[in-house]
């Protein structure tokens, strides 16, 4: 199975970034958009991997406080444009803590630093010139109150992100009613 945990966005989140994905097809972009269901904020990308129990048990002895996410920019990787987040120490502190949760379960991720992003547009191609980092983006922000083990497989027309597991913040299972 191919592993990643991540934050499922809002449905709010999701029409701005629409609605950004809009504004640069409007102004001649065209590549590989990322369907509204596929957008996803990464916190640790782990790969394959045998099944999902050890990766949910680990996420199970982890305790996190609710994390707010601000849209801020555009910007973009090699072939990857993305929109990305207000700097959050919060953010920043659950991915570590994740990571070392999974670390601590001998459950390998990639390494590489976390670098808080929402991939829009992969192989992008443009004629026009274009500033990215000047291109609006809609004004919005939300809650993270659980993040989602998700897997991936590869589908007909593209990748499907399937949701296995979820770990919700200590506040929200605190307001829980226990039965
Ligand atoms: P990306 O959008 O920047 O490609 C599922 O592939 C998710 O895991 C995507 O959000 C992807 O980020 C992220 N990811 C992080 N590291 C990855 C890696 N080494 N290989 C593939 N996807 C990775």
């Amino acid at each position: 199975m191919r592993l990643f945990v991540a934050v499922r966005l809002s449905d709010e989140m999701k029409e701005a970034l629409l609605s950004a994905q809009n504004a640069l097809f409007d102004r001649g972009v065209r590549g590989d958009f990322t369907p509204e269901e596929n957008l996803h904020l990464t916190l640790a990308f782990i790969g394959e991997y045998p099944a999902p129990e050890p990766v949910m048990d680990a996420l199970q002895n982890l305790r996190f406080e609710p994390v707010d996410l601000t849209l801020d920019r555009l910007g973009a990787f090699d072939s990857v444009w993305w929109a990305g987040l207000k700097e959050n120490g919060e953010l920043r502190h659950l991915a570590e803590k994740l990571r070392r949760a999974l670390a601590a379960a001998g459950i390998p991720y990639d390494r590489k630093r976390f670098s808080p992003h929402i991939t829009l547009i992969r192989s992008p191609r443009w004629e026009k010139p274009l500033d990215l980092g000047a291109a609006a983006v809609p004004q919005c922000r939300m809650r993270v109150e659980e993040i989602s083990l998700m897997c991936s497989t590869r589908g007909k027309h593209g990748m499907i992100y399937t949701p296995v597991g979820t770990r919700r913040s200590r506040e929200t299972r605190e307001g829980e009613p226990s039965l």
